[in-house]
């Protein structure tokens, strides 16, 4: 008989155990953890050789990508964030995110460069995207928000039709011991990448 685990059993439990243990890190540990997951990122040949890539900003103590942001455009870098789809309930559209954006707030409170046509970036031209999570296991399993946002939107890469690197970035706080029960839906991640370490896929 396996020890009996102290981790919350089911997705909703985890969701609320691995949010409340990445918002109480502290500023100084957030920001220590924004510079070392640069180097990380920075190491990978995969970046230095992205010419498109998608991020995010930072919500709910994720880990803040700000600095590689700044990186990204310094070095000429095309930079996307996530925007919500304007018709397609729960898909997003990644649009280029420039120094001189308009930003809007969404309906979750997440601000997003202003929707505008030209700017949409397919997700076939997307070298990488950095998705936020909430947990993760060391064969690079993704638990996020519970929205299904990303699986949705990065769905046709189960078909084959797409193929950007989706790398999962995290706190080392994020991750699961025991191993995260996949869902046929949920998208895989080639690394999951935190301040400390990288984990690949299986
Ligand atoms: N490709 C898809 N098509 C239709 N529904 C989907 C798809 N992917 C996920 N969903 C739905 O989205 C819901 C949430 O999925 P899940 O729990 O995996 O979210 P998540 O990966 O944590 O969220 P997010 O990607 O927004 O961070 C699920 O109940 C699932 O039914
Ligand atoms: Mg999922």
């Amino acid at each position: 008989m396996s020890a009996p685990s102290t981790l919350p059993s089911n997705r909703s439990q985890m969701r609320k155990h691995f949010r409340s243990l990445r918002n109480s890190l502290s500023q100084t540990q957030q920001l220590d953890a924004s510079e070392r997951i640069l180097v990380q990122i920075n190491a990978l040949t995969q970046y230095r050789n992205a010419n498109v890539i998608a991020c995010y900003l930072a919500q709910d103590g994720e880990i803040d990508l700000e600095l590689l942001i700044q990186d990204a455009w310094q070095q000429g870098k095309t930079l996307c964030l996530p925007v919500l789809h304007p018709f397609c309930k729960g898909h997003l559209v990644f649009v280029k995110y420039q120094q001189n954006s308009k930003m809007v707030t969404n309906r979750f409170g997440i601000p997003e460069p202003k929707l505008n046509v030209a700017d949409i970036v397919p997700i076939s031209l997307l070298d990488i995207v950095f998705t936020p999570l909430v947990a993760f296991d060391d064969s690079a399993q993704r638990l996020g928000m519970g929205g299904g946002f990303y699986d949705r939107t990065l769905a046709p890469m189960i078909r084959n039709e797409i193929s950007p690197q989706v790398y999962g970035v995290a706190h080392d706080c994020q991750r699961v011991d025991e191993g995260l029960v996949n869902e046929k839906w949920d998208i895989p991640m080639q690394k999951i990448i935190t301040p400390s370490s990288i984990f690949n896929a299986s």
